[in-house]
């Protein structure tokens, strides 16, 4: 029996942040899940939260003109891909508004120009790197009651079940050879009697894959072992080096920790190089297996082209890349740039960037590892010089707020800021305004059938 109500006959209204559609019932908001705008159905609340509901259509008394058939058979049961039943142009439609609605309404904006949003060219396949998950705790969709064998699954998790794994046997997110090796890779554990780990017992052998490519075809393996067996570690290594030969990089770690991060761990290399060459817009970069690298490598292209073209560089400016992961839109300016100057908190990262500058012949880049709030000081400022253009792309949280205040009393004629998340956007934004007039905004779709969506926006100084 439901713990909450049924609404019967709902009109499903436009889709908003984070993938759900809105309806409004009896002067209260409700989120429903894989809805589209214009489905009637009847919803079946499944909780209550504060100023609003969530729910699911539980029988449909019209579909949509705006519904396809989704494409992949995990559909609503994996995490990814939550918005496969909208068409690519409604996706992109949703996107664009979602980013001028948190200007308009977080920032309190209106007179910039928005740029129609950028598509991705593959909005299939379009990823370079995937992390699985093993687990002896499959998510089951269909209980077998003559088995007493406890299915085992290589994928991602449930969405809201931390120790739930759905087993997954074909993914589009990337080209076709992941569903190779993760299929291989599963099967050849099977039928050797490798255990599973066991997140709640904290006992089992095989722990994540993650698997990465570039736009040449190579591939990275890295698996990740929780118990240590060497001769069965061996045999499985020596599985996927002789059966994958696209595969020029296999490197494993032994990980006994709690979390899955490789941050902390020696990533050991069993077979080709520790790491994979990308190419973009001319630049090499090497890509380590702890390295943030955008995973839309085609579409990162055009998020950087962009960010470029924002900057409005001549050669004579001084250029400051707050965030800058592994220095790649530092790189990527700095052919039109007097100097660079980098700021990123990961360490390796920052190691990685000045190695990405050096096999790219360039020297006048400078990079700086920290907390952006404990590194960009009035002192650094003073000695670095006052940047003509600053670029930023903080994580999904947006800045924080002492970092917008030193940029606003540092007054750099020019800010390009890049974000994956248009509402800490907009929210900076509007402390921004105090100084700088938004002139234009570009949303930019890196993840088709997800409602993720990146904007660059361009801000001058009044
Ligand atoms: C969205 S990524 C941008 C990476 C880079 N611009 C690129 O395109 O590859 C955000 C970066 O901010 C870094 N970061 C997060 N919090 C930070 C902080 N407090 N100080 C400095 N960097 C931080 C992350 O490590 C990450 O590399």
């Amino acid at each position: 029996m439901p713990k909450y109500r049924l609404l019967e006959n709902v009109e499903i209204g436009p889709a908003v942040a984070e993938g759900n559609c809105i309806a409004r019932i009896d002067n209260q908001v409700v989120f429903v899940k894989f809805a589209a705008p214009g489905d009637i159905g009847d919803v079946q609340i499944v909780a209550k939260k504060r100023n609003y509901l969530e729910g699911r259509i539980v029988k449909f008394h019209h579909h949509s003109e705006k519904r396809i058939t989704p494409f992949c058979s995990h559909f609503q049961t994996c995490g990814g891909c939550k918005w496969q039943h909208l068409g690519y142009e409604d996706q992109l439609a949703f996107k664009q508004q979602q980013v001028v609605d948190a200007f308009e309404r977080i920032a309190g904006l209106s007179g910039f120009e928005v740029l129609p949003i950028l598509g991705s060219a593959q909005t299939t396949a379009y990823r370079n790197k995937l992390d699985l998950t093993f687990s002896n705790r499959a998510w089951v969709t269909h209980f077998d009651p003559e088995t007493t064998i406890r299915p085992t699954a290589l994928g991602f998790h449930i969405p809201g079940r931390f120790d739930k794994v759905i087993d997954i046997d074909k993914c589009h997110l990337m080209p076709d050879y992941v569903n190779e090796i993760q299929r291989g890779v599963k099967a050849f554990c099977d039928t050797h009697g490798y255990t599973y780990y066991d997140l709640l017992d904290q006992q089992g052998m095989m722990r994540n894959l993650m698997l990465r490519c570039n736009k040449k075809g190579e591939w990275m393996v890295l698996v990740s072992f929780f118990e240590d067996d060497a001769e069965k570690r061996h045999a499985l290594l020596d599985y996927i080096r002789d059966h994958f030969e696209r595969v020029t990089s296999l490197v494993y770690v032994i990980n006994t920790k709690k979390n899955d991060t490789l941050q902390d761990l020696t990533v050991q290399c069993y077979h080709g190089n520790e790491y994979l060459m990308e190419e973009l817009g001319g630049l090499q970069f090497k890509i380590r297996p702890q390295s943030f690298f955008q995973t839309n490598s085609m579409q990162a292209e055009t998020l950087y082209a962009i960010t470029k073209a924002f900057a409005g560089l001549s050669g004579k400016e001084l250029v400051y890349d707050l965030y800058t992961g592994t220095g790649s839109i530092a790189l990527y300016v700095a052919d039109k740039a007097r100097q660079v100057v980098g700021i990123e908190y990961v360490p390796e990262a920052i190691l990685d960037a000045k190695e990405n500058m050096k096999i790219n012949g360039m020297e006048h880049l400078s990079f700086y590892a920290g907390d952006m709030k404990e590194i960009l000081t009035t002192a650094f400022i003073n000695e670095h010089g006052r940047p003509d253009v600053l670029i930023t792309d903080p994580p999904r949280d947006g800045m924080h707020p002492d970092v917008v205040k030193r940029i606003l009393e540092t007054e750099p004629p020019r800010i390009v800021y890049v974000s994956c998340n248009p509402a800490t956007q907009a929210r900076d934004a509007k402390l921004l305004d105090e100084k700088y007039r938004l002139v234009k905004i570009q949303p930019v779709d890196m993840f088709p059938h997800t409602h993720h969506v990146e904007n660059v926006g361009l801000w001058e100084l009044r």
